[in-house]
Order: structure tokens, then sequence, then C-alpha cells
């Protein structure tokens, strides 16, 4: 459905000098470089899959979506969409895929929703009665009658995305590209765009592929997420396997004993593991990264010790009460990659 080969896309950019006066600057030609937004980009999408496209500002999404849907033509590379090359048969392509920019809307600004929906009827050519039952469904997957009848640039964020979301969907496309179609919404707002996204995926076998920074829509949507880092992709699979990949690092959580409590001695076993529990823990493989009172928290890393190893380790020198075991949640092993890697 999606074919996409070694994409390249580098943007020219021109720095103004700084410094002395603005007249003569003005003058003077700006410095010229490249930027590249996307620098090697392969993937394949089969029907039918809703795949979400994560990475840090600027890693070159947004790039890419544009080359996929023929806005923008790469430097290299190829790609194909339903068959066709999206930059070279634009408008074939175009009617056969369905497209959301969040951050920019696509609406008339001055016509009410309804007038907006019926000009991207006549644009695509859809018949009257698919285009009455694809609005029937519209209306009532996204809530739009409230605000239906008002001019666009009355509307809130949230509506206004619903309003964009069904202008995509009027011509029944077979693929769905959203670039950010939860940015800035509430959650109800947000829950009704999943829940038609997912809906639409599951009665009409829409493929979807979305960017997003908000993980709760892959969490709740994509059973896979293509990671884009500095104009490459870095995962291609679930989120479980990125934070499996991804996310080593661990906390155990350890109450140690209180050594005066009757029949608790500070040392579990033998002399060589005669340690007390008022200084930081000495296991190895694990560092001790915070201590109140009896309880402590050492920090390792799965690849290196696995926690049933370290638990043991931990066993045969402390006097122990309780264990936790803490595994970072997805948004930190995400916020961790995405600071390494702007780094
Ligand atoms: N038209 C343009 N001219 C010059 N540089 C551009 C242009 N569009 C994008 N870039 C640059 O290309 C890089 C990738 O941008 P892109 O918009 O694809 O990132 P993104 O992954 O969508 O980021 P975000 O999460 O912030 O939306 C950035 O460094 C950006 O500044
Ligand atoms: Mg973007």
């Amino acid at each position: 459905m999606i074919a996409v080969e070694e994409l390249r896309k580098a943007f020219r950019v021109t720095t103004r000098r700084t410094g002395g006066f603005s007249a003569i600057r003005a003058l003077l030609p700006g410095a010229t470089s490249y930027v590249e937004a996307v620098r090697n980009v392969s993937f394949t999408i089969n029907g039918g899959e809703m795949v979400a496209v994560l990475g840090p500002n600027g890693a070159g999404k947004s790039t890419t979506i544009k080359m996929l849907t023929g806005i923008l033509v790469p430097d290299a590379g190829t790609a194909t969409i339903l068959g066709l090359v999206p930059w070279q048969s634009r408008r074939a392509v175009a009617k056969r895929i369905g497209v959301v920019f969040g951050q920019r809307t696509q609406l008339w600004w001055d016509l009410p929703l309804s007038d907006s929906l019926d000009l991207v009827r006549h644009m695509y050519g859809v018949p009257t009665q698919r285009f009455a039952e694809n609005l029937a469904t519209c209306r009532e997957l996204l809530e739009l009658d409230p605000f239906l009848d008002r001019p666009v640039r009355q509307l809130s964020l949230g509506q206004r995305m619903r309003g964009d979301l069904a202008a995509a969907l009027i011509h029944d496309p077979e693929i769905l590209f959203l670039d950010e179609p939860t940015i800035g919404l509430d959650l109800v707002v947000k829950a009704r765009i999943r829940d038609a996204l997912r809906h639409l995926n599951e009665t009409r076998g829409v493929t979807v592929l979305l960017t997003t920074h908000d993980l709760a829509d892959v969490a709740r949507l994509c059973q896979r997420v293509l990671l884009i880092d500095h104009g490459r992709v870095v995962h291609d699979g679930g989120l479980e396997a990125l934070r499996t990949r991804f996310g080593s690092g661990c906390t155990l959580v350890v109450d140690l004993a209180d050594p005066s409590t009757p029949g608790q001695a500070p040392s579990a076993k033998g002399d060589e593991t005669d340690q007390r529990n008022d200084g930081p823990m000495v296991v190895p493989g694990a560092i001790e990264i915070r201590a109140e009172g009896n309880r402590h928290w050492l920090a390792f890393d799965r690849r290196e010790v696995s926690a049933s190893d370290l638990i043991a380790a931990v066993a045969s020198r402390y006097p122990l009460s309780d264990l936790t075991l803490e595994e970072p949640d997805i948004e930190t092993v995400i916020a961790s990659l995405y600071a390494s890697r702007t780094e």
C-alpha cells in the first residue's frame, strides 16, 4: 500500500548576516547552507495497518509525510502510494488519500464548515448519495452538528480539527496521512478522534499513517511505530519493543529490615556480607541513586544484570523487608531517547 525506499530531502536555507548596519546587511548576500531534513527513510506499510511516526522536533516526520502526499519532491529515493508515485501523480493520489495537517487547516476560513465540505465534494467529484452517507457518518463519529453551520474561523481548535478530519474523509480515502491530528486537543476530543480513526480502520479497512507526540495515540491506535531521528528510521516495531530495546534502565526499590527489630540482624549471612544499612548499599551491577530511611533505590541496566540475579545478590547481602521493581514507563524511555539524541 505504501512503499518507501531511501527517501532523502534537504532544504536550502539562507542565514542573514548579523551585526553592522541593517541597511547594508540587507544588501549583502546571506550565507547558504543545507538542512538534511530526511536522510534515509525506508519502510513499507500494508493495507489496513495503523502506523505511528514518532520522533523529536525536527526529526523529519512532516517532511516525510509531505513527500508521501506529493506536496514535496524528494532529492533522492522512491515512494509509491497505491502503486503511484505521489509527486508524479499528485491528482490521482489525492483522490485516493486523505490528509490532515493538524497545525494548519485545509478548510475555507470564511465559509461555514458545511460549505467547506460541499466544496471538497465538488473537488473530488463525490457522488451525491455517497457524500450524504459519508457526511452522516462524519457527523456522528466526529459530533459535527453543534458547529456544522459556523464559519471555520469561529471554530475552536478541537472543532476545527474534527472539521478537517471530516474534509479528509468525504471522498472515501483508502489511506489517511495525519500529521499531528491530536495536537493541542483536550482529552475528550482526543478520545473522539481516536475512536473515529479506529472505527474507520476496523469497518472500512482504512490504512492510517499518523505522526504524533502523544504516546496515548500510539498506545490506543497503532501496533507499529516508526521512530524517526535525524532523518532516519531508528526503530520499526511495536511500542513495547521500543521499551525493551531502549528502556533497559530499571530501578530496584529495597526496604531494608529495621536492625532494631527483634530477630533482624543488620547482616543476612556470614562475615563477608556484613553490610550495615546506614550507608549506601553496595551491590555488584547496581548503583544506589537515592535513600530515605530504610528505603534505597538501586539503578541497574537490565542488559548487564537481570532483575532476578540482582534481587538474589541484594537478598544475600542485606536483611530485607520489601522489594519493588520499577520499570521505566514508555514516556520516560522516549523522553530520555529524545534527549540523548537531540544532544
Ligand atoms: N521548508 C523548509 N525550509 C527549510 N527547512 C525546513 C523546511 N521544512 C522543514 N525544514 C527543516 O527540516 C527539518 C525537519 O523538519 P520537519 O518539519 O520534517 O520535522 P518534524 O519531525 O515534523 O518535527 P516536529 O515534531 O517539530 O513537527 C527541521 O530541521 C526543519 O527546520
Ligand atoms: Mg512536524
